[in-house]
């Protein structure tokens, strides 16, 4: 923030939706420093002024967790002159000016994708000494055999002479669909296809399905996102075995 239009940031911290809002502050139960203002475009200085709104615990989040389950065909930045990015694709309440993705999802990549404005969160899931992993599911054109899945759970080295930190793999075979699901909990670039691509596979379709603890929410569609539950935040932090993420 600090300074924003009144009924976004009751959209924000009340969790409702900007026209809920704008209704709130039509009928009169909005208070900024003891008064009632009836204007949806006011401006708050969230720093300074009190804001007391009837029936809300109101409190000014520092900062906001979205979770968006990404579409193929954007790109995992903040902006691009001529391609979508993924901040194209937050809806008006959830909006700040100050969003950034978690790290990056390539464009063909779907999935798990956080979005926040706090930096010192973003880099605790990103640096490699904070050991979050991320779980993936990649659709193989060809099928993986256990020696892969030692190779893999070995640590790779890929064809440029990287050597990968240990995997985990979970693989199944069903009519003709060969799907691994793999959890790593570095970053390189174009990681996971480069760890097939080593193997001489090949990756059809790769998708993110966990960050830590924390799973895509399946009722969330391509190309929607929400805010997380505190819980959710911390789950990012903790681990569980991959058995666990099916
Ligand atoms: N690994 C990849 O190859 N691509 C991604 O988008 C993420 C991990």
């Amino acid at each position: 923030m600090p300074k924003d239009r009144l009924d976004k940031i009751l959209a924000l911290n009340c969790n409702v939706s900007r026209k809920e809002a704008r209704q709130m502050i039509k009928d009169g139960t909005v208070r900024i420093n003891g008064q009632i203002i009836l204007k949806a475009e006011y401006t708050v200085d969230t720093d300074n002024d009190t804001v007391d709104v009837d029936g809300y615990d109101f409190k000014v989040k520092e900062h906001i967790y979205i979770m968006l389950n990404k579409p193929q065909g954007v790109i995992s930045a903040t902006s691009d002159p001529s391609k979508p990015t993924v901040i194209d694709l937050i809806p008006d309440e959830l909006m700040r000016r100050s969003l950034f993705p978690c790290g990056r999802l390539d464009r063909d990549t779907t999935g798990l994708l956080l979005i926040t404005d706090d930096g010192a969160y973003s880099h605790r899931i990103m640096s490699p000494s904070h050991h979050v992993f991320k779980t993936y599911e990649a659709v193989l054109s060809k099928p993986l055999s256990a020696n892969d899945i030692e190779i893999l759970e070995g640590g790779i080295t890929l064809g440029d002479g990287t050597v990968c930190l240990p995997a985990k793999v979970k693989y199944a075979e069903e009519n003709g669909v060969y799907t691994a699901a793999i959890k790593i909990r570095e970053g390189k670039y174009h990681q996971v296809k480069r760890m097939f691509g080593a193997l001489g596979n090949n990756v059809d379709s790769l998708r993110r399905i966990q960050i830590g603890a924390l799973k895509l929410d399946p009722l969330l569609n391509e190309g929607e996102s929400r805010e997380l539950t505190e819980k959710e935040k911390e789950l990012v932090f903790s681990d569980d075995t991959l058995s666990e993420t099916e």
